[in-house]
Order: structure tokens, then sequence, then C-alpha cells
């Protein structure tokens, strides 16, 4: 599939806010609400006060910056009414009246209930600390930073409505709609975004949500219930234990969405994550023909025989072997396997290429840091080497992906560069 047009955004460096809200502590509700929306994550820089704002996002107009949104009254939100707060979070527009750009995810907000929106405000009046920190400006050039254009794109993209129940699904369905179509905001990686930046779809009467997006040089992948590229194969209990602790029999968390997993969804209660679960397992697959992925042993006879068939699969035994091993099995569920890995399996090979040239971040489950983590091979390993390689592991042990390129590596890796400032748009797909 070719989508042409889209924007890479949210150059997001990946922040572990620990200790904030300990397993042992009982979080009120506010505080709750706060954890499910992820503010954190947007909110805070990697090292500085939790909610003082400052992360530089990336967007198809130039970087912004996100806001302080701690109750300090000169440089953050301690002015706001409660209908201030409320315009900000479920409709984008900031106390002056300006237009709040949409990577602030108030297009999925827009679904909180009333009585959220107080709960929220609530916890960010009562219980952050202020932190005198000033905004920084954004850095879009005039004209493109005028921000009435925001107000008509809104008209034409937002659905200002809160969120309905709809009747004929079980409360767990509704709960879990009302989670990740709102307060999760999970569409707002997952979903596909069109020519001007909105999320193609923002809840599940259209196929497109959840489909699966590039965002920030990560493939957000397919959350539907396609066999081979979504969660077709997994039980609910496989997704409860991904969304619980990064990890499952199937796969480990890794890129942006480690946000996720280190603020987020681990706070949620065991009644919470089986509604999103229930809600995520009852979406439709995009693509319901696809033949489900079935092991094939061939890999692992030829990786033993001592003749490696291809320059990937001599890469494999000698940089990827002692961690996911010949059987492609890996040791789940720390060391995750890559044989029927969903990610191996995605059309869109953006995180396979970003991971094996960066490596992943440190996943910290409530304050808990994890003994494993992917290395980057940015260094000891070739464009050419990288393209071969994960050619080899997106075809090997009945995976049946499409190869990669050397040059599809080389744009990564400029892109991606530790050194590199610049947001570069990479085109979608
Ligand atoms: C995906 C990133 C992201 C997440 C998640 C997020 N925000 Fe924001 N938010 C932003 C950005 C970026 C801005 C600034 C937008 C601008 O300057 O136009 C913003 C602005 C705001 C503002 C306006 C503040 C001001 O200075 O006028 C409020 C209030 C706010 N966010 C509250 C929240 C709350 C509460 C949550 C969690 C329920 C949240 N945000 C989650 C990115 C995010
Ligand atoms: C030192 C152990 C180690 C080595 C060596 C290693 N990996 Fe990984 N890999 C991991 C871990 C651990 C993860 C899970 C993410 C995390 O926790 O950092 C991972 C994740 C991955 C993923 C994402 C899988 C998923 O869950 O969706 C891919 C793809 C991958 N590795 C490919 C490779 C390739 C290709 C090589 C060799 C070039 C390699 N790895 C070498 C440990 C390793
Ligand atoms: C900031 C962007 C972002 C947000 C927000 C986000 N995700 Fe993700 N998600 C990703 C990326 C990137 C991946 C691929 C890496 C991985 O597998 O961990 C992913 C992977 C996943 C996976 C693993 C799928 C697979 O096939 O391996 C699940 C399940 C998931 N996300 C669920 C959710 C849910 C539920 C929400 C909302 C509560 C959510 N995500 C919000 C970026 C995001």
């Amino acid at each position: 599939m070719t989508r042409s047009g889209g924007f890479c955004v949210f150059l997001l460096s990946l922040i572990t806010i620990v200790g904030a809200a300990g397993a042992a502590r009982a979080m009120d509700r506010g505080e709750y609400l706060a954890r499910a929306g992820d503010c954190v994550a947007c909110h805070s820089v990697p090292g500085g006060k939790a909610f003082a704002g400052g992360l530089k996002m990336g967007t198809p107009l130039g970087n912004i910056y996100s806001t302080n949104i701690t109750p300090d009254k000169e440089t953050g939100i301690g002015n706001y009414t409660l209908a201030d707060f409320d315009a900000a979070l479920r409709r984008g527009v900031g106390k002056d009246g300006h237009h709040l750009y949409p990577a602030m995810p108030y297009p999925s907000y827009a679904k909180l209930t009333d009585e959220d929106v107080a709960g929220l405000y609530d916890f960010f009046m009562k219980e952050v600390p202020p932190a005198h920190v000033a905004n920084r400006p954004a850095e879009i050039p005039w004209p493109l930073n005028m921000r009435w254009p925001i107000a008509l794109w809104n008209v034409v993209f937002m659905d200002h409505a809160v969120f309905q129940p709809t009747s004929g699904e079980s409360a767990a369905w509704n709960r879990g709609a009302y989670l990740v179509e709102g307060l999760g905001h999970c569409g707002a990686c997952h979903t596909p975004r069109g020519l001007a930046w909105n999320e193609e779809a923002l809840d599940s009467s259209d196929a497109a949500f959840l489909s699966g997006a590039m965002l920030d040089f990560w493939s957000a992948p397919n959350l539907r219930g396609d066999p081979n590229a979504g969660l077709g194969r997994w039980s609910k209990a496989d997704l409860v234990q991904f969304l619980r602790t990064g990890h499952n029999v199937d796969g480990a968390v890794f890129g942006s969405m480690i946000d996720v997993i280190n603020n987020s969804s681990p706070y949620l209660s065991d009644a919470d994550l089986d509604a999103v679960a229930t809600y995520l397992k009852s979406l439709s697959a995009t693509h319901p023909n696809d033949t489900g992925w079935a092991y094939d042993g061939a890999t692992v006879t030829m990786l033993r025989s001592g003749h490696p068939a291809s320059r990937g699969a001599a890469i494999y035994l000698g940089q990827c072997v002692s961690c996911h091993v010949d059987t492609g099995m890996g040791f789940a569920p720390f060391l995750p396997p890559l044989a029927g890995n969903p990610t191996l399996l995605d059309n869109d090979p953006s995180s396979l290429i970003n991971i094996v040239l960066n490596g992943s971040n440190q996943i910290v489950i409530k304050g808990t840091p994890d003994a494993y983590r992917m290395p980057e091979f940015r260094i000891n390993l070739s464009d050419q080497d990288i393209a071969d390689v994960v050619t080899f592991i997106r075809q090997s042990w009945g995976n049946n992906a499409s190869a990669v390129t050397a040059d599809q590596v080389a744009s990564f890796r400029k892109a991606t560069d530790p050194s590199n400032d610049q947001v570069i748009i990479l085109k979608m797909r």
C-alpha cells in the first residue's frame, strides 16, 4: 500500500518519569486519569520536573514545545479556571483564545466526560507541585505560525461530541472504547494521518482506525484483528500482559510505545485493562483474507548446518543469535521472538530498521527497570548489513514480508542520527 504525503512527526525523546506514583501508594481518581491519558509523556522532558513542559515535538510546519501544565501562576496553568482547562482539553483552545496545535491530542480528549475533565482539573490544581518553568515559543516561521487556520482545521476534522456508549455492546467494550478512543489517545500514533495531518478516523466506526501508521520514525502497528501484522493471533490475556508488563510471548515493547508502558498502561486497573483488550479484540481485520502465519522449521536447519544461505543469515548468526536464538523464538517474554511477531510481518519496516540502528530505550515498569535491552548496531553494521539482516528476519521461520533496501536504511540512519537536531519529514509508507 502506498500512502503519500503523510508526515512523520514528534521528535519525542523517550522519557521515564519514575517513582511519581509508586505501586504501593493508592492513586486518587484525578491522578489515575492523568496516568490513563499519559499527560506526563508529552508535558515533561527527561530529567525535568513532571508536567513542566518543554518537550520538543516536530510537526510538518516546524518544531513546537509542549507547555507547562503545573499550577504555577506565572508560567503554568495556575490561573486556569475549570472552563479554561476544559477548552484546552476538549476543544484545543488555550486561555487567551489561541488555538493549540493538534500535537496536543484534543481530538481524542474531546470524548472525555465532564466528570473526568473535572477530575483531571482537580489533580493538576491541587496535587501537582507548581514548577516555575517558562514556555518556549514554537519554531514555526511566519506565516505558517498563524494559529487561526487551526480553527478551520477543527471544523473539518474534529468531532466535538463527548463519548456516547454504543447500545448492544457490553459495559466492558464501552469502557474500553472510551479509554482507547478518548483518554488513551491510542489513535494518535496507531491511526494513519491524512494530508492535513488529521487522523483518518477517530473511532471504531471506520476501518482505518488503529490500522497502523508511522510517527517519529516508528511504525505503530495495526491493532485490529489482522492475522499477521495485527492482533489477530493475540489472545485477550496476551494483550493485557503486554500492556501491564511490556512483554508477552509474542513480542516486547520498544520505540515510542515505551512512553505508554513506562508511564501509563501498567497503572490501569485489571478491569480497565480487560476493557481495553475486549474492545481491541472486537476490531475487524483490515486484510481478513491474509493467511495466518505458521512456523517453518527450515530456517533452523539451515542456520545449524554451518552454511548460512545468505548474507543476512550470516549476520544474524554473528550478531543476533545469542539473544533471539536460531529458532527465532528468543527467550520469551524477555528476549522477544522474531518468528511470527506481528512487527516483523508489518508491510512497513520502519520500526525494524529503527530498532536495529538505534536499539531501544529502557523499559521501566512502575519504577522497576527491565534487565534486557536491544543493543544499537548503528556503528557495527553498514546500511547494506542492516538491510540484509532485517530482510532475513522478515523472511525466515515462516515470516513472509517484503525485503528492505540499503537506501531505506540510509534514510533512517540520517533522519535518526543522534546529533541531528532537524526534523526531517519522511514520506509515510
Ligand atoms: C501527545 C502529546 C501530548 C499529550 C499526551 C498531552 N498533551 Fe497537552 N499539550 C501538548 C502540546 C504540544 C501542547 C501545546 C500546544 C500548542 O502550543 O499549541 C499542549 C497543551 C496543553 C494545554 C494548554 C496549556 C497552555 O499553555 O495553554 C493543556 C491545559 C494541556 N495540554 C493539558 C494536557 C493534559 C491534562 C493531558 C493529559 C490528559 C495532556 N495535555 C496530554 C501535547 C500533549
Ligand atoms: C543482547 C541481546 C540482543 C541482541 C544481541 C539483539 N537483540 Fe534484538 N532485542 C533484544 C531485546 C531485549 C529486545 C526487546 C526490546 C527491549 O527490551 O529493548 C529486542 C527486540 C528486537 C526486535 C523487536 C521485536 C519485537 O518485540 O517486536 C527486533 C526486530 C530485533 N530485536 C532484532 C534484532 C536483530 C536483527 C539483531 C541482530 C542484528 C538483534 N535484535 C540483536 C535483545 C537483543
Ligand atoms: C506515542 C505513540 C503511541 C501511542 C500513544 C500508543 N502506541 Fe502502541 N505502539 C506504538 C509503537 C511505535 C509500537 C511498535 C513498537 C512495539 O511493538 O512496542 C506500538 C505497539 C503497540 C502494541 C504491540 C503490537 C504488536 O503487534 O507488537 C500494542 C498492543 C499497542 N501498541 C497498544 C496501544 C494502546 C492500547 C494504546 C493506547 C492506550 C497505544 N498503543 C498507544 C506507539 C504508540
